[in-house]
């Protein structure tokens, strides 16, 4: 953390992704760990990893943001990587993943949280699924490679606007249920 402020130090910082995560394993299934198997060890490291540490990130770095939003025309946009396993809205036949599953609904709803707080005003939050990408999380079976994913989630972050504060977009630019 000390690292991140000292590196981007008293200039601006007009976009942070918090891209960072971590998706429970076991041995017997592709994703995530069945509910036997589910460990209180285990969840904790989920959640500090997608949810707590990108608020911190965010807490940490929120005299940079500010910086940049007040700066002439340039803005400043906080993306938390999430994904529609998190959206309760959206029907996934995704057993076993629960700690991932919770964690990113919970970094949703900091997201949201964090553009309603009257200390974050000027700044611009959005949480985005990145798409099912093939990575080593997402597998050699997804849909995407990184390439397609970040080349349509470009546009879309830098599109951002105050209409989008505080939602869930797929990697497309359309809005997902929560
Ligand atoms: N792939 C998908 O289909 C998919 C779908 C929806 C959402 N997402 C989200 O997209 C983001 C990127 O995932 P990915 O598919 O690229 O996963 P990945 O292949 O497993 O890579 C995860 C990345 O997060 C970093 N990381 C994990 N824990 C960290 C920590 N404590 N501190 C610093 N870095 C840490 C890893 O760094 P090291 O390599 O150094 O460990 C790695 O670069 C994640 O937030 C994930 O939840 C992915």
């Amino acid at each position: 953390m000390e690292e991140v402020k000292a590196a981007v130090g008293s200039l601006g910082l007009n976009l942070l992704v918090n891209n960072a995560g971590i998706m429970e394993k076991c041995s017997t299934q592709t994703f995530g760990v069945p509910l036997g198997n589910v460990e209180p060890e285990m969840f904790r490291n989920v959640l500090e990893t997608n949810t707590i540490a990108p608020l911190m990130l965010i807490k940490a770095l929120l005299p940079q943001l500010k910086v940049a939003a007040a700066t002439g025309e340039s803005r400043a946009i906080v993306v938390n990587i999430s994904s529609i396993m998190a959206s309760m809205g959206t029907s996934l036949n995704r057993h076993g993943i629960y700690a991932y599953r919770s964690s990113k609904t919970a970094l949703n709803m900091v997201t949201k949280i964090l553009a309603e707080d009257p200390s974050t005003k000027g700044l611009l939050f959005v949480a985005i699924h990145p798409g099912w990408v093939r990575t080593d999380m997402g597998s050699s079976e997804a849909l995407l490679t990184p390439e397609d994913s970040v080349s349509q989630m470009l546009p879309v972050i830098v599109s951002i606007n105050e209409k989008q504060n505080g939602v869930l977009l797929n990697y497309d630019g359309s809005v997902l249920p929560w």
